[in-house]
């Protein structure tokens, strides 16, 4: 990882011990709908019982969640006793609120869950747990007393996790539910098949996973990766077992979370076709799996044999899955298969079908037939709507939220989703380091701003709108901990809008008891992204020194600063406006909020080097098209660079350089493969013609079209599949004006990207 300006980390999460005040709101996430301080304390003790109902094995149950909590967070080790109340105990017991709903009663002398469900009880004890974690600390606590009467604002509390685009194992899975648990979200949607891989073992069809669940990734760094077992490039995936997806499912179960299984029908069917060539619409049929990522071509075909196949992979899902709903996709099924196969045609011209979007509302009405006949209902994407399905059908809105606005009118039942706003796969933050996603941030207050109930809805139709969900499609995440970090805390945000009632929504207030949450996440070893909350800087000549912009935690904390060299601390100088500092001077700075540290410190050096380098993100794309920060696709293994990139125009603008006194300008690039399928839009992404073989990188001052001011040749870079600093002559005019990076090439392959630009002073590195 490269950053414009050195900075680095040092762990400083103090553990702020303090008296429980409660006037404050009670700090649980998501908050809670009625929230009532009352006068006292309860003291929590490692003598503290926890009581349930005798031979109540649900009340139970939450009370071990409670006191694994305890013993995980505090190091405090309660015990679990059947019995009836008494003073100085938890107890948790059986009343009116029902289902997921439940009563907190904490006074001085007794805290007391009440709910007639499981679930009630369940979240009764993550919110007790989470009043016992306010302040981070170990062994016993001070609860301020307080009552509660919670009850969620919507029934599903989604999210999705993709495991096709890159799979994670079951250990990863059970973690991510027992998160899931934690937010009081209650449905995780498992996107087992994609057309980069197909994740769930079917007895009928071993191929499926045989060969559907395994693929070399894109790019020649891959390609060269020889397994010596198979003298084959290493192929990456994985699937789950029935037996793994039983105790997965269970292991939900326990902890109130039900999980929807995905089988993707009739497009994003790559896999499945190569695995089974016949069941496709395409002559030659695919023969291998692929690492491309975009909306691949392939469709399930309409015989009657392919929808004995999907009627035989249903049967063994439903097995497998006792959710009422199964979600069968239904999106981004490009039907030019379908127009150019004769047998299709035939097919639609026996059936009186007049065209392939209804074909489609055919092939999933037939299959929502099939989910019917078993008990179940199907929910697709909102692509769905387009042929016409029956009105039991539930659509999720991801194209925005008009699929849920047509959906609630026509009679669905519908789940809010939309891109780009809960798209977990979109980075949420401009920092250089921040990890590979789509290029537009959706931050932490993006996710909490949303509100899931469109206002074209009358109150009648309202009741459709089952609830939301966030996504995390998994192509840009390689690794299952980065989906951990891209999911949390905006987990969190996702989850007080599902939760809380509307009018309990508020921004302030919940990054009040965000420090309480991430201390939780620490308190577990539960990885959450933090590169958003710290502290980055971007700095600019300025005279003879330095004016240096800090940026980070926007919204959520105000930054604190030092130039003596000591840890900043709540009470250092309040960042306001950007600083003036020499060259050679060092910034320590951190977020706060109130006077809870947000992240790690950074330490910013500011020299002649660091003030006239961007990296790419700190640069401007040229045009909005398809913009990713990408993670290159070597080395094959240790640290990759990471671009920020305009797939469909890759342009690069470093805004305001100036020239004044620079002879001479570094650039690191990388070459990564361009593992799009886009169809033909891929005509429409053009370049500049090279001049030598190898093509060369173009420098232009003003504009994209302004005067070429450096011509950096690729030649060096060709052989090197990762990182390559390219160095070379710059004259242009002085004063600040943009500098536009290009690269021509003949073809789209390999997509060069720009990783770095240093301008440097006098021809010299004067570092
Ligand atoms: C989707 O993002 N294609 C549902």
């Amino acid at each position: 990882m490269r950053l414009p300006l050195m900075i680095a980390m040092a762990a400083s999460f103090a553990s702020l011990a303090s008296a429980p005040n409660a006037a404050v709101p009670a700090q649980i996430i998501p908050a809670p709908a009625v929230d009532t301080p009352r006068e006292g304390v309860f003291h929590l003790t490692v003598r503290t019982p926890i009581i349930v109902p005798p031979g109540d094995a649900e009340a139970r149950a939450a009370a071990h969640q409670l006191a694994d909590l305890l013993a995980r967070s505090r190091g405090l080790k309660l015990s679990v006793r059947e019995g009836v109340a008494r003073p100085g105990a938890i107890m948790f017991q059986r009343g009116a609120p029902q289902g997921e709903a439940y009563d907190l009663e904490v006074s001085g002398d007794r805290l007391v869950v009440t709910s007639g469900g499981s679930a009630g009880l369940f979240y009764g004890a993550v919110s007790v747990w989470q009043l016992a974690t306010e302040v981070a600390g170990r062994g016993g606590v001070d609860i301020a007393a307080r009552r509660i009467e919670d009850a969620p604002r919507f029934a599903w509390r989604g999210l999705m996790l993709d495991g096709a685009r890159h799979f994670q194992d079951v250990e990863f899975v059970k973690g991510f539910i027992d998160r899931m648990a934690l937010a009081k979200l209650n449905t995780l949607h498992w996107h087992l098949v994609d057309d980069q891989g197909w994740r769930l073992e079917i007895k009928k069809y071993p191929r499926l996973t045989e060969v559907g669940a395994w693929r070399v990734p894109a790019g020649p760094a891959a390609a060269a990766d020889i397994d010596p077992k198979t003298e084959k490039p290493r192929v990456t995936g994985g699937f789950y077992t029935q037996d793994q997806v039983r105790e997965v499912v269970a292991y939900a179960a326990a902890r109130h979370i039900t999980i929807v299984p995905e089988i993707e029908m009739p497009g994003h069917a790559h896999a499945p076709i190569v695995a089974y060539p016949e069941l496709g619409s395409a002559t030659p049929a695919p023969t291998a799996t692929s690492g491309d990522w975009g909306v691949f071509p392939y469709l399930y075909n309409v015989d009657d044999k392919t929808f004995g196949f999907l009627e035989d992979v249903l049967t063994e899902v439903v097995d497998l899955f006792p959710s009422r709903y199964i979600h069968v996709g239904g999106d981004e099924a490009v039907k030019d298969q379908w127009k150019s196969n004769p047998a299709v045609q035939a097919r639609m011209k026996e059936l009186h079908i007049a065209s392939e979007a209804a074909l489609q509302g055919w092939f999933i009405s037939r299959i929502e037939q099939v989910l019917n006949a078993k008990g179940r209902r199907l929910i697709g994407w909102d692509e769905i709507l387009e042929g016409g399905v029956a009105p039991s059908a539930t659509v999720m809105s991801w194209r925005g939220i008009d699929g849920a606005i047509v959906a609630a009118k026509l009679g669905h039942d519908t789940v809010l989703s939309p891109a780009p706003t809960l798209y977990l796969n979109h980075r949420q933050t401009a920092a250089p380091d921040g990890l590979p996603g789509r290029g537009q941030v959706i931050g932490l207050k993006d996710v909490y701003d949303y509100d899931p109930m469109p206002a074209a809805l009358n109150p009648d139709e309202r009741h459709h709108v089952l609830g939301v969900q966030a996504n995390l499609w998994t192509e840009h995440m390689r690794t299952q901990e980065r989906v951990a970090l891209m999911a949390f805390p905006r987990a969190a945000a996702l989850a007080e809008t599902a939760w809380s009632p509307a009018e309990r929504k508020d921004w302030k207030d919940f990054a009040d008891r965000l420090p309480a949450e991430l201390g939780r996440y620490h308190a577990l070893g539960q990885p959450a992204d933090e590169t958003a909350l710290r502290v980055r800087a971007i700095a600019s000549p300025d005279g003879a020194g330095a004016r240096v912009s800090l940026l980070g935690a926007e919204e959520v904390g105000e930054i604190r600063y030092t130039l003596d060299g000591s840890a900043p601390k709540a009470s250092s100088l309040s960042y306001q406006t950007p600083i003036a500092a020499p060259l050679g001077s060092r910034i320590h700075a951190q977020a706060f909020r109130d006077d809870q540290p947000l992240a790690t410190a950074s330490e910013i050096a500011v020299d002649a080097r660091s003030i006239r380098t961007r990296a790419s993100q700190d640069l401007k794309s040229c045009k909005d098209g398809l913009v990713l920060n990408l993670e290159d696709d070597a080395p094959v293994r240790g640290d990759r660079a990471r671009f920020l990139i305009d797939v469909m125009n890759p342009c690069w603008i470093y805004q305001d350089a100036d020239l004044a006194g620079v002879s001479a300008i570094e650039v690191a690039v990388g070459q990564l493969p361009f593992n799009f399928q886009i169809g033909k839009d891929v005509e429409n992404i053009k370049f500049r013609p090279p001049a030598t073989p190898d093509g060369e990188l173009e420098v232009r001052q003003g504009s994209c079209e302004g005067a070429v001011v450096a011509t950096l040749p690729l030649a060096p870079a060709t052989k090197s599949q990762a990182i390559t600093v390219l160095k070379g002559r710059i004259a242009g005019a002085a004063g600040p004006q943009n500098l536009c990076f290009t690269f021509t090439q003949k073809s789209v392959e390999p997509m060069w990207a720009v990783d770095r630009v240093t301008l440097i002073v006098g021809g010299r590195d004067d570092r």
